[in-house]
C-alpha cells in the first residue's frame, strides 16, 4: 500500500503578524525564549520591534546572533551550550533561512545532545525538540514550514542536509512587511530559491496531490511577482505574494523533498561558502534540461502556471518553453549566467559531483543520474 504524509506547522500569515510572537511563545509553554536573529535583521530594527511583544507576555529572552550566513557545525554547538546555560525552554527564530536553520540545529542539540553531524540524513532525531517558532525575514528558504535544516560541516566543507519531522517549527509567523527591508539582490536570490523549491518539489518522485497544489500556486505567484518585488522594496502587493509563494514552496518541498539542483547546489555552497539561492538559480535550468525526458507533462503544467495559455503547443514544446522562461526570469532579476562567475574552478567539478550523489536531495530527483551525468550538468552550468 502507498502511504503519503504531509507535515505543516500552525501558520499565521499577514501584515503586522509579528505582534503574535509573545502569545505564541507563551501558548507553547515558554518562560525563557532563545531568540535567534541574524545581524541583518537586528540592524534593520526588527528585533527591537519584536522584544516588547515578548515582554508583554512576561517572557524572558536571550538573544543569539553568533552564526554565519551559512551556519556552521561549531557555531550551532556553541548555541546549544548557551541555550542550556541560559535556562531557555523555547526557540524563536527571526531572520532568513540561516537563522531558522541555525535555530533548528540548536534545538536539536539542546534536546538530543551529541554533534550535529550525527543527525545528517533522514529521520535520525529521536528525542522531542523544544518548541520552535519561526518568523522568516526573506521570501525564499521556506525553512519556517519545512522539516529541513542545512548546516555547513567546517571540516568536510559541505552543507549537510538534516531532514526530520521534528524540525518542522510548531508555529510559522509570516509577516510580509518584514520583506520591505530586504535589498533587491537578496530578494532576487531568495525568490529564485523559492522557485527552485517549487519546481523541484513538483517533479520530485515523492510529490503528491497535496504537495503539487502548493508547488503550482507558488510557481504562479513567483512568475507573476518576483520581478516586481525585485524592482521595488515598497511594492506591498508583490511582497505579500512572494511571502505566500515562499511559504507554499516550503510546504511543497518539505513534504516532496527536492532534486538534483539542490543536491548540486549544496556542494557548491559548502565549498565556496555561498548562500544557496544564487547557485540553485544558475543550476536549475541545466538540471531541468537534464530532467526533461522524465517530466515533460509536469513541466508543461508549470508552463501554464507561469501564465502561458497556448493550446497549440505540444507538452514537449511547453516543457521546453518552461525552461527558457525560468532562464529568462533568472536573467531579469540579475542572476549571473554561469557558476564560473561565482568563483568556481572547473577542477573541483568531479569532487562536487561525487558528493552531490550522496546528498539526501538526490534521492527524489525524477531522473537517475551517474557521477558523469552530474559532471556534465555542472559543465553546462559553468
Ligand atoms: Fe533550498
Amino acid at each position: 500500500m502507498y502511504i503519503s504524509k504531509f507535515v505543516s506547522p500552525e501558520i499565521i500569515f499577514g501584515k503586522g503578524s509579528l505582534n503574535q510572537i509573545g502569545e505564541c511563545c507563551f501558548r507553547l509553554g515558554a518562560t525563557k525564549v532563545f531568540l535567534v536573529a541574524d545581524r541583518g535583521i537586528i540592524d534593520c530594527g526588527w528585533v527591537e520591534k519584536a522584544l516588547p511583544y515578548l515582554e508583554n507576555s512576561r517572557l524572558q529572552y536571550y538573544t543569539w546572533s553568533n552564526f554565519s550566513a551559512n551556519p556552521r557545525d561549531f557555531e550551532v554547538e556553541k548555541g546549544a551550550l548557551l541555550y542550556s546555560e541560559e535556562g531557555c525552554d523555547a526557540v524563536l527564530a527571526i531572520g532568513g533561512g540561516s537563522a531558522i536553520d541555525a535555530a533548528k540545529a540548536v534545538a536539536t542539540l539542546a534536546s538530543n545532545g551529541g554533534r550535529i553531524q550525527e543527525y545528517e540524513g533522514i529521520d535520525l532525531i529521536t528525542k522531542p525538540l523544544p518548541p520552535i517558532i519561526a518568523v522568516p525575514s526573506t521570501a525564499g528558504s521556506g525553512s519556517e514550514v519545512s522539516q529541513f535544516s542545512i548546516i555547513a560541516d567546517s571540516k568536510r566543507k559541505i552543507k549537510m542536509t538534516i531532514i526530520s519531522k521534528s524540525l518542522v517549527p510548531d508555529i510559522a509567523i509570516s509577516d510580509p512587511i518584514i520583506l520591505s527591508t530586504v535589498n533587491s539582490r537578496l530578494t532576487a536570490h531568495t525568490g529564485m530559491e523559492a522557485l527552485s523549491h517549487a519546481i523541484e518539489a513538483f517533479v520530485s518522485l515523492a510529490s503528491t496531490d497535496l504537495t503539487d497544489v502548493h508547488a503550482l500556486h507558488a510557481i504562479k505567484l513567483i512568475a507573476g511577482n518576483l520581478r516586481a518585488s525585485v524592482a521595488s522594496q515598497v511594492n506591498e502587493g508583490a511582497k505579500v505574494a512572494m511571502a505566500k509563494a515562499s511559504l507554499q514552496a516550503g510546504l511543497a518541498f518539505s513534504n516532496a523533498v527536492l532534486g538534483l539542483a539542490h543536491a548540486m547546489s549544496h556542494q557548491v555552497g559548502g565549498l565556496l561558502d555561498l548562500p544557496i539561492g544564487e547557485t540553485s538559480a544558475i543550476l536549475l535550468p541545466a538540471v531541468m534540461r537534464f530532467n526533461l525526458i522524465s517530466s515533460i507533462d509536469k513541466f508543461a503544467e508549470v508552463c501554464r502556471a507561469m501564465g502561458i495559455k497556448d493550446n497549440q503547443m505540444t507538452n514537449r514544446q511547453a516543457a521546453e518553453k518552461t525552461i527558457d522562461m525560468v532562464q529568462q526570469l533568472a536573467e531579469d532579476v540579475g542572476i549571473p549566467p554561469g557558476l564560473s562567475q561565482l568563483g568556481l574552478s572547473e577542477e573541483v567539478i568531479p569532487e562536487l559531483s561525487r558528493n552531490a550523489i550522496k546528498d539526501a536531495c538526490f534521492i527524489t530527483n525524477p531522473r537517475d543520474a551517474t557521477v558523469e551525468d552530474i559532471m556534465e550538468i555542472f559543465h553546462r552550468a559553468f
